[in-house]
C-alpha cells in the first residue's frame, strides 16, 4: 500500500490546524514537514516550535525532512517529535553516526539524496535506514517540476534493498501529482510526498484520495 505524506511547506500556516483534519479524514499516512536553513538550501522555512505544536494535535506520524547543513547537531532536538527523520546525505559528516544516533532515539532514521547524488553513494548506508527519500526536485522550494531522473534512481534502490534482504520504505519528494505519481510507484516508490499538488487544491481530500487509488 502506497504511502501519502502531504508537505506543508506551502500551505497557509494560519489555517494548519483545520488543514490537517481535513488531511487525516481524507486517510493521509504521514505529515512531511521541510526544515530549511538557508544555507543547505537558499530558502528558511520553520524549525522544532512548529513541529512541537503540530505533534500536540495530530496522531499523524511526522515525517521531518531536514535539509540544514550538519545534521548531526540536531538530532536529539528535532528527535524530540518526529516519527521519521531524514538528512541529506550532502549535508553531513559521519552519516552513518547520524542515522544510528536517531535509531537509538527510538525514531525511524532515513537519508536523502538529491538529485546531483548517485544511489550507489547510500548503498553501504541501507541496513541503518528505515526509509530512503529521493528528491525529484532541487531541494529548498515546492511547487517545481518534477525530474524523471529520479525514477531510474528508485528502481536501482529498490533492486539494491533486494539484494541486500532490506525492508525499507522508498520516498519520493517533489513535483508529484496525479500524472508524476504513477511513474514513481512503478519505479519502486512506497511513499509519496505531495506538497503544491495538495494544498493548491479547493477540495484537498479529492486530490489525496486520487494519487492514493493510483
Ligand atoms: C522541497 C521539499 C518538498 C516540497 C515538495 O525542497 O523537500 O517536500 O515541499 O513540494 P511539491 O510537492 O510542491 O513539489
Ligand atoms: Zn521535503
Amino acid at each position: 500500500m502506497i504511502k501519502i505524506s502531504p508537505s506543508v511547506l506551502t500551505a497557509d500556516f494560519l489555517e494548519l490546524k483545520h488543514d490537517i483534519k481535513k488531511l487525516e479524514e481524507a486517510g493521509v499516512d504521514m505529515l512531511h514537514l521541510d526544515v530549511m536553513d538557508g544555507e543547505f538550501v537558499p530558502n528558511i522555512s520553520f524549525g522544532n516550535p512548529i513541529i512541537k505544536s503540530i505533534k500536540e494535535h495530530t496522531n499523524l506520524p511526522l515525517d521531518v525532512h531536514l535539509m540544514i547543513n550538519k545534521p548531526h547537531r540536531y538530532i536529539d532536538e528535532f528527535a524530540k517529535y518526529a516519527d521519521y527523520l531524514s538528512f541529506h546525505y550532502e549535508a553531513g559528516s559521519d552519516n552513518a553516526a547520524t542515522l544510528k544516533r536517531i535509531r537509538e532515539h527510538g525514531v525511524k532514521s532515513a537519508i536523502v539524496i538529491k538529485p546531483c547524488t548517485e544511489p550507489e553513494k547510500i548503498f553501504d548506508l541501507l541496513p541503518l535506514c528505515d526509509m530512503v527519500l529521493v528528491m525529484s526536485v532541487e531541494p529548498g522550494f515546492g511547487g517545481q517540476k518534477f525530474m524523471p531522473a529520479a525514477l531510474s534512481k528508485l528502481s536501482v534502490l529498490r533492486e539494491e534493498c533486494k539484494r541486500q534482504n532490506l525492508d525499507i520504505l522508498l520516498e519520493v519528494d517533489g513535483g508529484i501529482n496525479a500524472q508524476t505519481a504513477p511513474l514513481a510507484i512503478s519505479a519502486g516508490a512506497t511513499v509519496l510526498v505531495a506538497g503544491n499538488y495538495i494544498f493548491s487544491a479547493s477540495d484537498m481530500a479529492a486530490r489525496v484520495k486520487e494519487i492514493k487509488l493510483l
